[in-house]
Order: C-alpha cells, then sequence, then structure tokens
C-alpha cells in the first residue's frame, strides 16, 4: 500500500490519452512506499488537446516534483519543457519530466536507455550485435538512439510507414556516425537481435510484427510491450529456440532512471 497521504506529500503524475491501462502507478507507488517516500503517483486522464493547459497547471502546483508523459504526449511534453537532456534533445520527445521549485520543467527520454540497460541486466550486452528495429513511433525513436549508443554494429529500422524510418535514421546518424543504420524489410536474416518496438502484440487479435518462420535459433527477440508479458512474438520465437526478452524489463528498470532524474543531487532521504 501507498503512503497516508498527508498535506505534505509529494505529487507525481502520469499522464496519457487513453490513461486506464497503465500500471506505472501501481509500479511508482510500491517503490515510494518501499523507500519511505511521502510521496504519490496518480494516473491523469488528458486528451492532446488539453496537454498544453494541464502541464501549465503543473508549473503552478508547488508540490508536484515531476510526471511521466505516455502515449500520446511524449512530443509534446518535450516541446513544451524550459531544458532537455541529451536524448529528449535529439529525438524531440521526452517521458519524465522534473519540476523544479520555480516551475521550470526538466525533460528526458528515457524508454531507450531503459531498453538498453534491461538488455544489459539479463545479460544480452547489444553491442557488437546486428539488430532489426520493428517499428518507428516514439518508443522505436528512443530505443534505436540508445541501440546505437551502447555500439550496435547495425540497425535495420523496418516500419509500416517508411518515412518514420527514414527520420529515425536520419537522427541516430547525426549522432552516431559509428553504426552502419538503413531502412529496410522486416526480415530478421541476418540480424543477432530483433526488437519489435510496433503495437503489435498489445491486442490477442494483432497480427505478428515479422514472418517467424525466418526467425533461428541463434536470434535474440526482444520486445517493447511489457502487457502481456509474452507476446505471441516471443512466445513463437522461444518455441523456435530463441533467447527472449520481455518489454516488462525496459519498464520496470526506469522506475529508478525516473527517481534519479526526479532527485538529480539530493540524498535518499530528503526525496519525500
Ligand atoms: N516497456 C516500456 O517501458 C514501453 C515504453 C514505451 C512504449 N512501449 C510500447 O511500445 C509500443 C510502441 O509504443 P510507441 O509509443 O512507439 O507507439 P507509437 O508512437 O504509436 O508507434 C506505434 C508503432 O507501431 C506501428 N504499428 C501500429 N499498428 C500497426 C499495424 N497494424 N501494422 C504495422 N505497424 C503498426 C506503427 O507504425 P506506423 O508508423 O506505420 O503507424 C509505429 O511504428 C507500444 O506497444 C507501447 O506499449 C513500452
Amino acid at each position: 500500500m501507498p503512503n497516508t497521504i498527508t498535506g505534505d506529500t509529494q505529487l507525481y503524475a502520469i499522464i496519457g490519452d487513453p490513461i486506464f491501462q497503465v500500471h506505472t502507478p501501481e509500479m511508482m507507488n510500491r517503490l515510494f512506499a518501499r523507500e519511505g517516500l511521502n510521496a504519490v503517483m496518480v494516473a491523469i486522464h488528458v486528451a492532446p488537446q488539453g496537454f498544453e493547459a494541464a502541464v501549465k497547471a503543473f508549473r503552478v502546483m508547488k508540490n508536484l516534483r515531476g510526471f511521466i508523459a505516455t502515449v500520446p504526449h511524449k512530443t509534446a511534453a518535450a516541446a513544451l519543457c524550459d531544458e532537455l537532456g541529451e536524448t529528449g534533445c535529439a529525438i524531440g520527445a521526452v517521458n519524465a519530466v522534473r519540476r523544479e521549485a520555480d516551475g521550470r520543467l526538466v525533460g528526458e527520454m528515457f524508454d531507450g536507455t531503459g531498453f538498453v540497460a534491461g538488455l544489459r541486466a539479463h545479460g544480452h550486452d547489444p553491442a557488437g550485435l546486428r539488430v532489426l528495429l520493428l517499428g518507428a513511433g516514439g518508443a522505436a525513436a528512443a530505443m534505436g538512439f540508445a541501440l546505437a549508443q551502447a555500439g550496435v554494429a547495425s540497425l535495420t529500422i523496418a516500419n509500416r510507414t517508411r518515412s518514420k524510418a527514414e527520420n529515425i535514421q536520419a537522427v541516430v546518424r547525426k549522432s552516431f556516425p559509428h553504426p552502419i543504420v538503413k531502412v529496410g524489410e522486416a526480415d530478421p536474416t541476418g540480424h543477432d537481435l530483433i526488437v519489435n518496438a510496433t503495437s503489435l502484440g498489445m491486442k490477442p487479435e494483432d497480427p505478428l510484427p515479422l514472418d517467424t518462420a525466418l526467425l533461428t535459433p541463434d536470434m535474440k527477440v526482444a520486445e517493447a510491450i511489457a502487457k502481456p508479458e509474452f507476446t505471441p512474438l516471443l512466445t513463437t520465437a522461444r518455441a523456435k529456440g530463441c533467447i527472449v526478452h520481455s518489454g516488462r524489463h525496459m519498464l520496470e528498470i526506469q522506475a529508478s532512471m525516473w527517481m534519479d532524474h526526479w532527485w538529480p543531487k539530493e540524498s535518499a532521504k530528503s526525496k519525500g
């Protein structure tokens, strides 16, 4: 159970549209309680047309310390911040925002660094691997950027809307001259790590994001999707002998990254 809410409880929000599906408040409130922090996170449902007004209100709420922006607000959140971290600046989207005491907003994107940290925590260092990235939405942009930063040998981006894959290619190339970054097809042949960053697999009726007949047991297959923990792609890949990696790890590891972003220099004791 989260802490009892008192007059000096620090507020955090996760803001999205829709919002009913998120599990971040449970995860963060458990973490706040475990850390002994007098803090609470609530989910706030705001449509795109109301997002700017909501952020303006956050600026004047003196006991609001930060928020998580989720679909579809990550790009709009970056545009409304006063300061951006390196990744947020490069890809133009953020998911964690800190409110400074004077109301200034500092944002950064942790989806990609969280994904790479989750891979490494489970013994799958992506450095030197040939990666196929499926999807070119907000999560894929952050994941592609972080994979290039982590030193992959090559990155092939495949997306239904090719122009969005080309945009990510341009952003990654600008920051990282080393990996070969190309736009290609959803064909895993010749790749070591296959990453699904499309939303295909969230709903039971979704088609698979690639032809799983082309998977071979030497390939690792990773997901952005955290729920279900094992998507049809991961279940099929595992049955074919591939090592699989759930999107749950990417989400869970971000909790401590967000905490560090919200309390950059303070001791754990003064967090709440
Ligand atoms: N585990 C975590 O911490 C975490 C964090 C962030 C996101 N995610 C997950 O990552 C996934 C993507 O999120 P996002 O924020 O990047 O969403 P997004 O910006 O809406 O992008 C969705 C992506 O899926 C593709 N797509 C959707 N429907 C498709 C279809 N029917 N056929 C082919 N491609 C399709 C889109 O292709 P087009 O560009 O052609 O539309 C796009 O590449 C979601 O499942 C989300 O839950 C997980």
